[in-house]
C-alpha cells in the first residue's frame, strides 16, 4: 500500500568505499550556530559547561517579551542551563525570533526548549489546564507545545532549508495561556543530510533515541549538537557495546556520531524482533494538517563471522527492497524517502531477522520526524532580507517580526503588501504615505531615512533597496486610482472580481453574518468555520479559507466553478449559499446543518453520547446515496465529489444527511489537501485503488469511497486499524465465516434485521471492488438501499412477510462475489 521505499542498498556500496572511509568526527566545527538562552539578561552570556558552547541573551533577535527566572524550588530540575530563565509573551499573538544569518539554500536544525519552572507563580494550575501553544517556522505550523508540567523540559524541533538571510520563529498564542521559551539553538547542518527536508518543505523531529546506553549525548560528540536521547530498551532485549572506532563511509545522508553506534539492543534469538512505535498528535489544528511521517533507523554490526541480516517492516508492510546487512564497524540505516501518512496515526516499526539470517536484528538508534508543510505562500526572500536590514538598520523595536506580509493580521505596521497574483508571492512595499512605521516620527524625516539606508547598506542591498523603492512608487500611483484605497486594512473591504449574481458576498457582509467571527464551529481542511445568520435569518457556516492558503484565490476558473455549484440543489445536498472573494479572503458560505457529521456520530465527538441505531444509519446511507446520485446524474455535466468519507456526510435539522464539500476538487480540495495526493493513493482509507493507476478520480471513484462509508456504517470501524487490513478486506473475510456478529457494530444491541444487514454490505462489497468497471452506478446503490431500508422498517413495525425469500437471494449473492474473488 505504500509506495517504494529504496533501501540503503549500503553493503556494495561500502566495499567499493573502503578506501575512502573517514570518521564522522573530524574538527570541531561550531560556526553556523546560534545558541541563544532566552531570559537572559540583556548582553550576558556564558560558556556552557557540557557542551562548551557560548550562550548569549536574546538582544537582537527578538524585541518583545519578559524576562523571568523560574523559581527556586525548580532550581536543579532544569535538562539544561538555559531552563533557568525564560522569555514570556504576555502580549501580542504573535511574537517571533529571527534567527540570523543564514545563507539562502544551506540547512540548518531549529531547537526550541520550554521549561515553566512554575515562574510566574501558576505551575500549580497547568495540571488541571494546561497551557498550550504553538510554534511557527516561519508561516509554517511546526508543533503545539502543550504544558502541564513545571518541572519538565518541552522541545521542539525542526530541519529547515533557509530561504532568505533569516528564520524566523514565532510563538502563536492561540488563548490557552502565555507562550514563553526558555532557549533557541540554530545549528548549520551539511546540505547532504536528512534528504526529506528540503525548500519546499522542513521535517520536525518527534524522536530521536540511542538504545543500549544510559546517557544523553549531544555536542561535541555530535558536531551537529543533535539530541541522542538513551531509550531503555524492553524485555528481551540485550545491551551491546563496542569499544571499537565505527566509521562512516563519505556521503553518509546521517553522519550518526560514532558514540551512538558504539552501544545498540539486540534481541536474544533470530525469531524475536525488534520494533518501536509512535503516535500521532491527536490535538493539533485541523490547519495544520495530518502529520505524515519519515523514520531513519541506524546500526552497525560488532562481528565479522556470522550472516546478520533484517528487513524493517512500517505496520506490516515492508519498508526496504532488500534486507539491512550491517556491515562490520560501518554505519549503516534504513530511511524511508517518501512520507507515511497513516488514517489512524498509530505507527508501528518491525525490525526482524530474515529466515537465512544466523543473528538477530540489531538497532542503535532511530529517528521519526513528521513534514512541516509548506504551502508556497511567503514573501519575496529578497524583499524579505531588505526588510530585515532595514529593520537592523533603524534597529526597530516593535511589531517588525517575522515574515513582513503574512499572515495579514500581523503584518509590519506601515508596509503594504501586494501579491503579484501569479507566483503567490508577495511583494512588500516600504509605505512612506501612511506616517513614520519606525519612530512615529514626520514623513519628512522618513524619506531621508529611506536615503540614508540606500547610501550606507552595500551595493547589492542598494539594487534590491531601489527595487523595491521603484515598485514602492509605482505601486503608489496605482494606489491613487480612485477605486482601490491606499491603506491595507481598507482594501479588505472591495471585492476585486466582480461576477454579479448576489450569490457573492463582500467581506463586510461576511463580518456581518458571522457577527464579526465570533462563534467559530470548526476546523476545515483549509482554515476556520464560523457560524452565521444572513440578514433574513437563514443560518449558515462560513469556511473561510487561512490567509497564509493561497489556493484557487482569485482564480476565474475557481470562481466559475464555485458558481456553478451555487446551482446546485437538492434535498440531500448541502446547500452552497455563496462565496466572497476578494484580493485576501475567500469564504464560502454554506447552509449550516446543526447535527455535525456522521462521523461524529459513529467514531468522533458525538460517537459515546448518541450512537445512531440501525434504522438510522440505513435511513442516512440512502439519503447520502441519492445525494451523490444526484452530483453523478442530476447535472448536465457529472459533478465527481472526489472526497467522499463519514466526515462530508453532515446531519441536518431531524438528522436528514446531507453531502457536503462536493465538487471543488480540481482547484480547491485537491490543492488545500495536497497531503492526500502525494501519500500513496488508499492510505487514507476511502480513495479508489484505480486512482493510483490512472491518477484520475472519477464518478466510480466515488462509488468506491460510498462504499467504504456503508461499511463504517454497519461496522462502526475505522476504514483503517493499524495492524490490520483494510476494511473491505477485514468485513470480507468475516462474511466468508457467515456470522453477521462478527462485524456488525456491536452498539446496536442486536436490534437490526439480519438481512437488511446482509443486503447493505453486499452492496459495499461490489461498490469498493477493485475494478472500478465492476463497480454499480449509485442509482442502482439507491435501488438496493431502499430495500434494505425497507426490510429493516418492516422489522421494526413487526411485519416479516417476504424477508425470508429477499434475505436467501442476498446471502446468495454474497457468496457468489466471494467465490469469484
Ligand atoms: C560569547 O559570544 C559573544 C558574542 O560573540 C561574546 O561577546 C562573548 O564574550 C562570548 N562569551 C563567552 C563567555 O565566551
Ligand atoms: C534572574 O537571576 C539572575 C541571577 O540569579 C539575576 O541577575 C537576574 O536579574 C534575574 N532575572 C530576573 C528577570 O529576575
Ligand atoms: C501531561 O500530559 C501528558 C500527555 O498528554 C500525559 O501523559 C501526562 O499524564 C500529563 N501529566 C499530568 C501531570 O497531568
Ligand atoms: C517538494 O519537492 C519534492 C521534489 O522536489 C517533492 O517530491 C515533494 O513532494 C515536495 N513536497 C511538498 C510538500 O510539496
Ligand atoms: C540496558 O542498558 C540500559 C541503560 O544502561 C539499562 O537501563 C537496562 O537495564 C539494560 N538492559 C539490560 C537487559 O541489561
Ligand atoms: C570499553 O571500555 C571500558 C573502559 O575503558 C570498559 O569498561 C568496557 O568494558 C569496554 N567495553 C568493551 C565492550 O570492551
Ligand atoms: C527462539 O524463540 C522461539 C520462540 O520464542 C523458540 O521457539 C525457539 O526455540 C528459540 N530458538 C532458540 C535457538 O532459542
Ligand atoms: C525464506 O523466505 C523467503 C522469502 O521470504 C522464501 O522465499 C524462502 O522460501 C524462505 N526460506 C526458507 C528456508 O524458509
Amino acid at each position: 500500500m505504500w509506495c517504494g521505499l529504496p533501501s540503503s542498498s549500503l553493503f556494495i556500496l561500502v566495499i567499493v568505499l573502503l578506501p575512502l572511509l573517514v570518521h564522522s568526527q573530524t574538527a570541531s566545527l561550531d560556526e553556523g550556530f546560534i545558541s541563544i538562552d532566552c531570559g537572559l539578561s540583556s548582553g550576558s552570556s556564558y560558556l556552557d559547561e557540557k557542551t562548551g558552547l557560548n550562550y548569549t541573551s536574546d538582544d537582537g533577535y527578538i524585541y518583545t517579551g519578559e524576562n523571568h527566572n523560574i523559581s527556586a524550588k525548580y532550581n536543579g530540575q532544569e535538562l539544561f542551563k538555559t531552563g533557568l530563565n525564560l522569555r514570556s509573551f504576555p502580549t501580542g499573538g504573535r511574537n517571533c525570533y529571527t534567527l540570523s544569518p543564514t545563507t539562502t539554500g544551506h540547512k540548518y536544525l531549529v531547537r526550541a526548549m520550554f521549561m515553566h519552572g512554575n515562574y510566574n507563580g501558576k505551575g500549580n494550575d497547568l495540571v488541571s489546564s494546561p497551557l498550550v501553544f504553538d510554534v511557527y517556522m516561519g508561516l509554517y505550523f511546526w508543533d503545539r507545545i502543550s504544558v502541564n508540567n513545571s518541572a519538565k523540559t518541552y522541545i521542539a524541533e525542526v530541519i529547515v532549508v533557509a530561504k532568505a538571510n533569516s528564520i524566523s520563529v514565532c510563538l502563536i498564542d492561540i488563548g490557552d495561556g502565555t507562550p514563553f521559551i526558555s532557549s533557541l539553538e540554530m545549528r548549520l547542518m551539511k546540505s547532504s543530510l536528512y534528504p526529506a527536508a528540503m525548500a519546499n518543505q522542513s521535517i520536525a523531529l518527534q524522536e530521536r533515541n540511542s538504545m543500549g546506553t544510559n546517557s544523553l549525548l549531544r555536542y561535541p560528540d555530535d558536531i551537529y549538537d543533535r539530541l541522542w536521547w538513551p531509550l531503555k530498551a524492553s524485555s528481551g532485549l540485550l545491551n551491546i557495546s563496542t569499544n571499537r572506532t565505527i566509521k562512516n563511509y563519505p556521503g553518509n545522508i546521517f553522519e550518526v556520531p560514532a558514540r551512538v553506534l558504539q552501544t545498540a539492543v539486540t534481541s536474544t534469538n533470530t525469531s524475536i524482533p525488534i520494533s518501536f512505535s509512535w503516535t500521532a498528535p491527536t490535538d493539533w489544528p485541523a490547519t495544520a494538517a495530518v502529520p505524515a511521517y519519515f523514520y531513519n533507523t541506524h546500526f552497525t554490526d560488532y562481528q565479522n563471522q556470522r550472516v546478520r541480516e533484517f528487513n524493517t517492516y512500517t505496520n506490516g508492510d515492508l519498508s526496504t527492497s532488500d534486507p539491512s546487512r550491517p556491515a562490520y564497524l560501518i554505519s549503516d540505516y534504513t530511511y524511508s524517502s517518501s512520507q507515511y501518512n497513516i488514517d489512524t496515526g498509530f505507527y508501528n516499526v518491525c525490525i526482524i531477522a530474515t529466515n537465512t539470517s544466523e543473528l538477530p536484528p540489531v538497532l542503535s538508534a532511530y529517528e521519526t520526524f513528521y513534514l512541516v508543510q509548506h504551502d508556497g505562500t511567503m514573501t519575496s526572500p529578497e524583499d524579505v532580507d531588505a526588510m530585515m536590514t532595514i529593520r537592523t538598520e533603524y534597529q526597530v523595536k516593535k511589531n517588525w517580526m517575522g515574515d513582513p506580509c503574512l499572515p495579514e493580521n500581523y503584518r509590519w505596521t506601515g508596509l503594504i503588501c501586494q501579491s503579484d497574483g501569479i507566483t503567490s508571492g508577495v511583494i512588500s512595499l516600504y509605505d512612506t504615505t501612511n506616517g513614520d512605521p519606525c519612530n512615529e516620527k514626520s514623513p519628512k524625516k522618513k524619506k531621508a531615512a529611506v536615503l540614508f539606508v540606500a547610501i550606507v547598506v552595500p551595493i547589492l542591498m542598494v539594487a534590491v533597496l531601489v527595487s523595491t523603492l521603484l515598485l514602492c512608487y509605482f505601486c503608489r500611483k496605482q494606489a491613487q486610482r480612485p477605486e482601490v484605497p491606499d491603506t491595507a486594512s481598507k482594501e479588505e473591504y472591495e471585492d476585486h472580481i466582480h461576477i454579479s449574481d448576489g450569490r457573492e458576498f463582500t467581506y463586510k457582509e461576511l463580518m456581518e453574518m458571522t457577527n464579526n467571527f465570533s462563534v467559530c464551529i470548526g476546523e476545515g481542511g483549509f482554515g476556520p468555520v464560523f457560524h452565521g445568520q444572513l440578514k433574513e435569518g437563514t443560518q449558515v457556516a462560513v469556511k473561510m479559507q487561512s490567509p497564509t492558503s493561497t489556493i484557487g484565490k482569485g482564480t476565474t476558473e475557481f470562481l466559475a466553478e464555485v458558481e456553478n455549484l451555487t446551482t446546485v440543489h437538492h434535498r440531500y445536498l448541502v446547500f452552497l449559499v455563496g462565496y466572497c472573494s476578494n484580493k485576501n479572503h475567500l469564504a464560502l458560505i454554506y447552509e449550516y446543518m446543526p447535527n455535525g457529521s456522521l462521523y461524529d456520530h459513529i467514531r468522533g465527538k458525538n460517537a459515546i453520547v448518541q450512537t445512531l441505531r440501525w434504522c438510522d444509519r440505513a435511513r442516512i446511507a440512502l439519503e447520502a446515496a441519492q445525494g451523490l446520485d444526484y452530483l453523478h446524474t442530476g447535472c448536465v455535466l457529472p459533478i465527481v465529489h472526489s472526497d467522499l468519507k463519514s466526515h462530508n456526510i453532515l446531519l441536518g435539522h431531524d438528522m436528514v444527511a446531507k453531502i457536503s464539500d462536493f465538487g471543488l476538487s480540481k482547484s480547491y480540495l485537491n490543492a488545500a489537501q495536497s497531503h492526500i495526493s502525494v501519500t500513496a493513493a488508499g492510505t487514507l482509507g476511502y480513495i479508489d485503488p484505480e486512482y493510483c493507476l490512472s491518477g484520475r478520480l472519477t464518478i466510480s471513484s466515488d462509488v468506491f469511497s460510498f462504499g467504504v462509508v456503508l461499511l463504517e456504517i454497519v461496522t462502526g470501524e475505522p476504514p483503517i486499524i493499524p495492524t490490520t487490513v483494510h476494511i473491505v478486506q477485514r468485513v470480507k473475510e468475516k462474511v466468508a465465516v457467515g456470522n453477521i456478529e462478527a462485524f456488525v457494530d456491536p452498539r446496536f444491541g442486536g436490534e437490526y434485521d439480519t438481512n437488511s444487514i446482509w443486503k447493505v454490505v453486499d452492496i459495499a462489497l461490489l461498490c469498493t471492488k477493485e475494478a472500478s468497471h465492476e463497480r454499480p452506478t449509485m442509482s442502482t446503490v439507491v435501488a438496493e438501499l431502499k430495500v434494505a431500508l425497507a426490510l429493516e422498517n418492516a422489522r421494526a413495525s413487526g411485519s416479516i412477510s417476504d424477508i425470508s425469500q429477499g434475505g436467501a437471494n442476498f446471502e446468495l449473492s454474497i457468496n457468489s462475489l466471494l467465490s469469484a474473488r
